[in-house]
């Protein structure tokens, strides 16, 4: 079918998550006109939980994208975590050990941030596109098409960036013949609960325990969010909030399972883990970005993370681009790119690997993982590798 509205930009992002608008604001910051087409409403993306941990260099990059006033006022500064196991709680002091630390500050919160910077800048915003296909950026003027009202719209453009997550249609348009996929899907998944209740200590909690792993978490001072290990077969439905509050008790040291305040869910939701990187992450005028090129499972917080560091390389690659005709950045995005991503698979896998319950291990790999938790809250070296990982590896 013919277009019946076509324009034109420099740089079409697919995708309004955080990937996708936080490049959209480094582009605008640095004169790069650029759109943003989604297949959802705003209010569909705001409503999906996620992790809520930054890193140094994500706080930099919302920064530079003039996003950051809201979140140095609400987000908490942690200066470490807590590893739960044997009936001990050990902490891991990432400031005295590197010097550096995260922000506790949730997606929901950095999306509705990037959202209002978008649209104060008057740069165009496309939500609701329907049938969003990309063409020809094998060639020199790629298109994106999309169903908006009935109406189809065509944008023509120089870049095409795929920031559509997972599911997305960016690298579903590739050939696979011209991709490798490497991928690791885990025997269990992630019930989480979100409630407004105080957080039941003042730093995250990472509990390893013979019935599953647990993660103590929040968004706030007064709202926490609360995981437990399920296997991948179990639904939200069988859990009440007394089953889920009594399981995640279960899994915690006692002081951590007295103090710790229930209420009403307000959310509650089961989330597969899995570890996938597509390579290579540009296929001529396309660039993919975040979870359209890679997942990390969620023990580590690394997700939100490494789709920030893909966007200041591409924004990075852009500008260089545009400004000075320097084509070294984007010729090099996709091999820079994939040096962090799986440094961040590595420890995402190994935080899996460390404090999960596999339900296929053997005595011999229990006793393997006891002294692994063991080695690592006896060893400053471990820790600070840890330490260092979990803030996030430099750029
Ligand atoms: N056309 C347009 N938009 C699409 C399409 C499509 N065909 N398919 C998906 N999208 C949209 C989704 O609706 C979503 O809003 O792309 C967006 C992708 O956003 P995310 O899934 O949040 O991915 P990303 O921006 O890369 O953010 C990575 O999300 O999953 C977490 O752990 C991950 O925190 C990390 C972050
Ligand atoms: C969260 O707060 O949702 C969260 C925190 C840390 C993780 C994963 C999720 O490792």
């Amino acid at each position: 079918m013919a277009a019946n509205g076509s324009t034109s930009t420099r740089v079409a992002i697919v995708g309004a998550g955080p990937a996708g608008l936080l490049l959209g604001q480094l582009l605008t910051v640095a004169g790069i006109d650029n759109i943003v087409i989604e297949r959802r409403s705003p209010e569909h993306v705001l409503a999906r939980i996620r992790a809520g941990i930054l890193e140094c260099g994500t706080v930099d990059a919302l920064a530079r994208a003039g996003v950051d006033a809201r979140l140095r006022r609400e987000g908490l500064v942690h200066h470490g975590i807590e590893l739960s196991f044997g009936g001990a709680r050990h902490r891991i002091d990432f400031h005295a050990l590197i010097g550096r630390d995260v922000t506790v500050y949730g997606q929901t919160e950095v999306t509705r941030d990037l959202m209002a910077a978008r649209q104060a800048s008057g740069m165009p915003t496309v939500y609701d596109a329907e049938e969003v296909s990309l063409h020809d950026f094998d060639a020199q003027r790629p298109r994106v098409r999309y169903r908006k009202a009935g109406a189809m719209h065509e944008v023509a453009c120089d870049f095409i960036a795929g920031c559509d997550g997972f599911h997305g249609v960016s690298r579903a348009s590739v050939p696979a013949t011209a991709t490798q996929v490497f991928e690791r899907v885990y025997p269990f998944g992630w019930l989480g609960v979100l409630s407004d209740t105080p957080p039941v200590a003042d730093e995250l909690i990472y509990a390893s325990h013979p019935r599953g792993f647990a993660l103590c978490s929040m968004r706030s001072k007064t709202r926490s969010r609360y995981y437990v290990q399920v296997p991948s077969t179990e639904q939200p439905e069988a859990w009440s909030d007394a089953r889920f509050w009594d399981e995640l008790r279960r899994r915690l040291d006692a002081p951590a399972a007295e103090a710790l305040v229930t209420g009403p869910s307000i959310e509650k939701s089961i989330a597969p883990l899995r570890s996938f990187v597509c390579e290579p992450m540009r296929f001529g005028r396309l660039f993919l970005a975040g979870d359209a090129a890679h997942i990390v499972p969620p023990t580590g917080a690394k997700g939100l993370n490494l789709a920030a560091s893909d966007v200041v390389y591409l924004a990075d690659g852009l500008a260089a681009h545009y400004r000075d005709g320097d084509p070294r950045g984007l010729d090099q995005y996709s091999e820079t790119c994939l040096r962090r991503v799986w440094k961040a698979e590595r420890f995402s896998w190994w935080m899996t690997s460390l404090l999960h319950w596999f339900p296929d291990a053997d005595a011999f790999a229990h006793r393997i993982q006891q002294a692994e938790l063991d080695y690592l809250v006896g060893s400053e070296a471990a820790c600070r590798s840890l330490a260092e990982n979990y803030v996030g590896l430099p750029r």
